[in-house]
């Protein structure tokens, strides 16, 4: 059993929200700036880290990072910052399959999905979340259905122009609002509507979230219910 001394240092992994950091709580700032040893993105550790830390940048080299944390947590505890939530596609899940629970602490960011809604007023209790961020949904998910509202994470392959034909594909209607969500929370943060059709006609925007909405008639928000 794991009851002391070196093996009871723990993994602190922080959601640093979308990016800026008046989106980050309190408590998350607080774990990094405590940290003896500081994990992240590159641009998570330029913005954050500082130079008394250990660092390790995340790359897609998941393994090595895995191993870093294994060496350094037999001296201290290790905080891994991951961006938006933990909790939503994040190293989390690599983390949570290696280490147990009770070595574990996660405190929470807000999600770029959550952001992405707030910035549109728009409720996402309904909404369809899906990933397209080295992944790929099953088409089922993909479906139409009128009123439907799907809030999905994209990446540089799986992009606004490569989604929105694939959306037409399935039976989404060509005038359904798409909106781009880039670079959410910075000073320079863009979202663009469009239709579905003029998104696949545009130049691609990868690395964003897209909102794609069915408003099924109206301007007017009219939530429908579950099942969309
Ligand atoms: C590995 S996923 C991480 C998701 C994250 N855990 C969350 O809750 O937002 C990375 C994807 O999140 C989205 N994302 C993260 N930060 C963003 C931002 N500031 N603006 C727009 N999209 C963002 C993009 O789709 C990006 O490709």
């Amino acid at each position: 059993m794991e009851t002391s001394g070196s093996m009871s240092h723990k993994i602190v992994v922080v959601g640093i929200g979308p990016g800026h950091p008046e989106y980050m709580l309190p408590a998350a700032r607080q774990r990094i700036l405590g940290a003896k040893v500081l994990v992240g993105g590159r641009r998570a550790l330029s913005q954050f880290s500082s130079k008394d830390q250990i660092t390790m940048a995340v790359t897609r080299d998941i393994p090595a990072v895995l191993a870093f944390i294994r060496v350094q947590l037999s001296r201290s505890d290790v905080v891994v910052m991951v961006s938006g939530d933990p909790g939503y596609y994040s190293m989390l899940d690599a983390l949570r399959r290696e280490f147990p629970r009770d070595r574990m602490e996660v405190i929470p960011g807000i999600s770029s999905l959550q952001m992405a809604f707030s910035r549109l007023a728009l409720p996402w209790h309904d909404a369809r979340l899906l990933s397209f961020h080295g992944r790929r949904p099953e088409k089922e998910q993909l479906a139409y259905r009128p009123g439907a509202l799907l809030g999905l994470l994209t990446d540089g392959e799986y992009h606004s122009k490569k989604i929105s034909a694939l959306l037409m594909e399935m039976g989404w209607p060509e005038e359904t609002e798409m909106f781009i969500c880039e670079r959410l929370s910075y000073e320079d943060e863009e979202i663009t509507a469009l239709t579905l059709s003029e998104a696949a006609a545009r130049e691609a925007v990868g690395n964003c979230v897209l909102i794609v909405w069915d408003k099924a008639g109206g301007e007017i928000y009219a939530p429908l219910g579950n099942g969309r």
